[in-house]
Order: C-alpha cells, then structure tokens, then sequence
C-alpha cells in the first residue's frame, strides 16, 4: 500500500491555511462577537439570557485569544461532550496528535473551531439553538436579491420551453444548472465578510457564469450526465455546503432533475450545528422560503425593471418547492457525521462509529451523490498534500471504489488541487503571481476563489 502525504498544516510556509489559521478565524470570532453584540443588545438587560449571552461573548474572546496565542488543541470535558454531543472522533484524534493552532492540521482544526464555538452555545439552555451565524447568513442571502430574481425568473420561462426541449437540448440545460450549482458556492461568507451588493451581482449574474466557464479546470459533466442516464436508481443527493443563494442554486439543479423526469427525489443533506459561517442547516433551508415569500426581505424596487415579474415567480418556485416537499420528493435530512473531523474515506462500510457506514449504505441507492463546495472537496481528498497531477481516483481513497458515484461541484479555495492535467498548475501559478497586486504566491490561484473543478467518479475502479 502507497503511503498517503500528509495533511496540510497551520504552519506550512505561504499556504492559504497558513494564512486562514493567524488571520481569517481571528477575524471570523470577532465577527461573531459582534453579531453576538448586536443580539444582546435587543435584549433586556436583566434577564438570565442576557447574562449567559455575555458568558458566551467572554469565552469566545477567550476563544480568539488562544489561537492567537497559539494554545495546544485541548480535548473536549466530559461534560461539554454530555452537554453539546461532541462526537468521540474529536478527543480520539486530538489524544493520538499533540498540536497547536499554529501548527496542528488546518482540516481539523477548522472543524474544532466550529465545534468550540457550537459547545459555547450549547453550554447554555437558552442559547442551545441559537446559531451565532444567521444574521450574516440572512443580510448575505439579502444582497443575493439581482441573482436570486434571475434565475427565478429563468426557471418560470423555462417551464414552457421544456415541453418541447429534445434530449440534446435537456443535456445542454443540464449542464448549465450544474454550473449554477458549481458557482452558487463562489460567494461564501467565510471569505466574502467585506464583498459588495456589486461584488456579488457581478459573481452571481448569467453573464459572469459564461464568462466563468473558462475557468472550470477539469470538467466530468458529461460523464455524470451519462451516469444519470444509465442509473437504475431515481434518485440524487446533495451533500451540501452553503445556505443562501448556494443552497437556492442547488434547488434549481434539483427542479430541473425532477421536471425532467431524470430523477423522482432529490435528498439534500444539510449541517446540524451551525457551521463554517454560512453552511446550511434545515432550518436555514425553512427560512429561506419564507425569505422568499416575504413582501419585503427582498427590496424588488431596486430592480432596474418592473418588480412585479420577479415577484411572481419567486412566488411560481416557492409554491413548486413547497409541492415537491409536499409529495416527498425534495427532503432536508442531517447527521452529525457531516460535522465530524472525519474526512469521506470514512464513507465507508469499514467506519461503524460516526455513521460512516450508515451513510454509505444509503448512498448506495442515489444515482448521484453531489458534494458542494470547497469543504467538501478538502474532505474528499483528505486535505493532502498530493501532487497537483494526482489522479482524482487515487485521492478519494476508498470511494473510489465502493461503489458510490460521486460528483465534487468546487469552486477552488484552498490548498489542496488534484487531478490537473500536466503543466497547467505552473501555467496558473506563474499568472497568478504574475498578475495579483496583492503579493500572493503564485500557489493561491487555488485558494482565490476564481477557478473551478467538476470531477466525477463511478465508484468502481
Ligand atoms: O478554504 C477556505 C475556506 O474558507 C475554508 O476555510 C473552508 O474550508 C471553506 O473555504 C469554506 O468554503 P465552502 O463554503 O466552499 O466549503
Ligand atoms: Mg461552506
């Protein structure tokens, strides 16, 4: 057996996670000091919610000192894991590597960072559900509003072409919904927190998706189309990754699947405590329609045309989403595995602890199982240090061949690339240092955000 590189670290020289481990999560708990700031100040000041926030907003200001000070990742107490059910797979990881915040692995200690923030909150009754990320969630799904009318606008004239559209024009529409799919997760909050109504209007506009498609590096498309076409299964899963106009990209390549009659159900796995700033959790799915159905979450006077079209057929696709739960054929499930440190090998029937092999097993009857986002392709690959050339097979590990056909929708924006063709890694990184006013490495290409991977497998080799 070929031993497997290592994962990337906090403290590997001119990295993205370098950069991510002494600078974005500082900033990202000061962001949720904050806008936990903004909730206690709606609140009455003498009430034992409002003191317990204020625990809260101490601890995460401890929090943000000890990796700014780079403490030692320290295990989970008994009694945060009985209060906010951390998963063992934590303390078992961090029992068998001793590391810092500075040094330890930038996947893992991600996903710590997360899970500290969550046993904050849980810590405390009141607090228990309260997800510190909503109000960026909310006011970012807000600004979305150009290209969220867009394509509700696209999907309701879409509704009398497909009658007559030949499976030649069905597989062109296809492959433009993944694509919607692909760059609904360009603009996600962890690395937007200063983008503009402009910034996203130009990265989530059709214009700049065709102009995009350049930037797609590897592109299985066709291959998971062909997948779709041949499978005896109805079905396709979405793992997914962001809440906001992402998870609404991923219900229009679902609708479409379902108009088309290509699939019967489409299964949407979601996040069950808030998570890496802007993940989708059900319930964020929930408040997403009755954004949409609200007269005024979205300002549709300042649409440049008449608002009226657009009102409708935001209402059009919230009555054909609430029809299509109705009947079962769209669902929103969770498990606490999609949390866990544990990267996708352990979608596997040899992983009997955190669910892995629960998951697979029930991945076995989708058609497609669809991962979304950069996260999700960082766990696919294990967040290794493989050679840029890697073949996608060999990084996936064991689902390359247990069975599942997978689809990695990513936009790129980390360290960890694979399967690229030889040569284009050092065409892009000579660009991108050539060209980036900002001094970056050339290797950041990967982690701006601007590029792209569609990789497909059959679970067979
Ligand atoms: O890689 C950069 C990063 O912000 C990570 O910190 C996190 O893994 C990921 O991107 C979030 O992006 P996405 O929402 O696409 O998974
Ligand atoms: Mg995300």
């Amino acid at each position: 057996v070929m031993s497997l590189p290592q994962t990337f670290k906090n403290n590997d020289k001119g990295t993205f996670g370098q950069f991510t481990a002494t600078s974005r999560w500082p900033t990202i708990i000061s962001n949720a000091i904050d806008d936990l700031q903004a909730e206690l100040d709606t609140l009455e000041g003498g009430s034992q919610h409002f003191h317990d926030g204020q625990k809260i907003q101490q601890s995460l200001v401890e929090l943000r000192k000890e990796v700014e000070t780079d403490q030692a990742i320290r295990p989970f107490t008994a009694g945060e894991i009985k209060t906010a059910d951390v998963p063992g797979s934590f303390n078992e990881h961090i029992a068998s590597v001793a590391q810092t915040w500075h040094t330890g692995g930038w996947l893992f200690c991600e996903v710590y960072l997360y899970r500290r923030i969550n046993v904050l909150f849980r810590s405390y009754a009141s607090w228990r559900e309260f997800d510190i990320f909503n109000r960026v969630k909310q006011s970012t799904f807000q600004s979305s509003m150009v290209g969220v009318v867009e394509l509700a606008v696209r999907y309701q004239k879409l509704q009398s072409q497909l009658e007559s559209a030949d499976s030649e024009a069905i597989e062109l529409l296809f492959k433009e919904f993944v694509e919607i799919s692909l760059w609904g997760n360009a603009t996600d909050l962890s690395l937007l927190t200063n983008a503009t109504l402009e910034d996203i209007k130009s990265l989530q506009g059709e214009q700049a998706r065709k102009a995009s498609e350049s930037k797609i590096l590897i592109n299985d498309t066709a291959k998971a189309w062909k997948q779709l076409q041949s499978s005896e299964h109805k079905r396709v899963d979405f793992v997914l990754d962001n809440s906001g106009f992402e998870v609404y990209a991923d219900l229009m390549l679902a609708l479409f699947l379902l108009d088309t009659g290509i699939v019967k159900e489409c299964i949407f796995h979601a996040k069950d405590i808030p998570y890496m700033v802007s993940d989708c959790m059900i319930k964020d799915f929930e408040l997403l329609l009755r954004d949409m159905e609200s007269p005024d979450f979205f300002d549709l006077k300042q649409l440049q045309h008449d608002e009226q079209p657009g009102r409708e057929s935001l209402a059009f696709l919230v009555k054909t989403l609430r029809d299509h739960i109705q009947s079962g054929c769209i669902s929103f499930v969770q498990d606490s595995f999609w949390t866990t440190d544990l990267d996708y090998t352990h979608i596997d029937p040899s992983e009997t602890k955190y669910h892995g092999a629960e998951i697979h097993k029930s991945l076995l009857d989708s058609a497609l199982v669809i991962f979304k986002g950069d996260l999700n392709y960082r766990k696919l690959t294990g967040d290794r240090k493989w050679p840029r050339t890697t073949k996608w097979e060999t990084a996936i590990g064991s689902l390359a061949s247990n069975g599942l056909k997978t689809l990695s929708l990513r936009t790129c924006k980390a360290d960890v690339v694979v399967g690229l063709p030889s040569g284009v890694d050092e065409k892009l990184c000579s660009e991108w240092e050539s060209s980036n006013k900002k001094g970056e490495p050339g290797s950041w290409w990967s982690s701006s955000g601007k590029y792209a991977v569609i990789c497909f497998c059959d679970g067979q080799n």
